[in-house]
């Protein structure tokens, strides 16, 4: 059993991106530069939003952190992307979900220039994913088909099975690995909250894609020997013996499902450095085209 090191893949890209940045800096051009928008003071979504700031000023990018208050009408939140839609020195926006109720989502993804939607949530952006044309992936999709890659885990004809069809992981996952593509064409079922027996469909998996949102979900009895699991869980549980009174675990039953898998993502450790990694991709992506 090999355990998939998503903390040395993320460093390998940052430091291949800093090295591109770096060349860009000695030729006296300008710098790639993301704007994350963070609405009110969920304290996950500081910490998400910090630690994307950090990670581009780490490798030589403009991170900005534009904080704004939880009341803000939706009209205003609207100007803000707006005038960065027009900012040449910011090639990427990010607004950090989840936005406060009275905001509606749908209306704010919308709005950011689909030329800067390094996050990929545009229906202009996952039209094109659907469709296969280039575009720019969603962040933790983009890191699981890079892990696969990475690990010279086989793709064509391989049966994936994801669970989950969020828009953010679930739908945009199936249809990177769906396409007829390199690194692709995989035959992919998705399973969800209403399929009656999930482990009838995981058990036939080459692949097995957990993003439920439920902690130790996948146990060993649901899947096949010598699977590959990729983990996309983050779940808090309560751990008296932790110094935080929790710790982090997936959505698979590591310890049991390790045991027969092939290959396996940790948590933490596994998808998640990969999902910042993969925005400052896309952000040096949005900063190539529009340069
Ligand atoms: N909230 C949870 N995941 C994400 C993400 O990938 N991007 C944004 N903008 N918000 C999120």
């Amino acid at each position: 059993m090999i355990i998939i090191d998503g903390k040395k893949a993320a460093s390998e890209i940052r430091i291949e991106l800093k090295s591109e940045i770096d060349n860009l800096k000695l030729q006296g051009k300008s710098v790639p530069g993301l704007v994350a928008i963070l609405v009110g003071n969920n304290p996950a979504s500081e910490s998400y939003v910090r630690g994307k700031s950090k990670a581009c000023e780490e490798i030589g990018m403009r991170g900005k952190i534009e904080k704004l208050p939880s009341d803000i009408p939706e009209r205003e939140l609207l100007a803000v992307i707006q005038k960065y839609n027009l900012d040449d020195d910011y090639n990427g926006i990010l607004v950090q979900l989840p936005l406060p109720k009275h905001i509606n989502e749908e209306k704010i993804i919308e709005a950011v220039s689909p030329h800067k939607d390094v996050d990929g949530f545009h229906p202009v952006n996952v039209g094109n994913l659907v469709i296969g044309k280039d575009t720019f992936l969603p962040c933790t999709p983009a890191g699981i088909q890079e892990l696969l890659v990475r690990y010279n885990i086989p793709l064509k004809g391989k049966h994936v099975v994801v669970v989950g069809r969020s828009n953010i992981v679930g739908k945009p996952i199936s249809n990177i690995l769906l396409q007829k593509k390199e690194n692709a064409n995989a035959v992919v079922t998705i399973c969800h909250s209403a399929s009656n027996d999930i482990s009838y469909f995981t058990k036939q998996a080459d692949i097995v894609i957990a993003a439920i949102g439920q902690p130790n979900f996948i146990k060993a009895d649901m899947v096949k020997d010598g699977v590959v699991v990729i983990d996309v869980g983050i779940n808090r549980i309560e751990d008296s013996s932790a110094a935080k009174g929790y710790k982090i675990v997936g959505d698979v039953d590591f310890d049991e499902v390790s045991k027969k898998s092939s290959y396996i993502t940790p948590v933490p450790g596994g998808v998640g450095p990969m999902t910042i990694a993969m925005l400052l991709k896309n952000t040096f992506k949005a900063y190539l085209i529009q340069e």
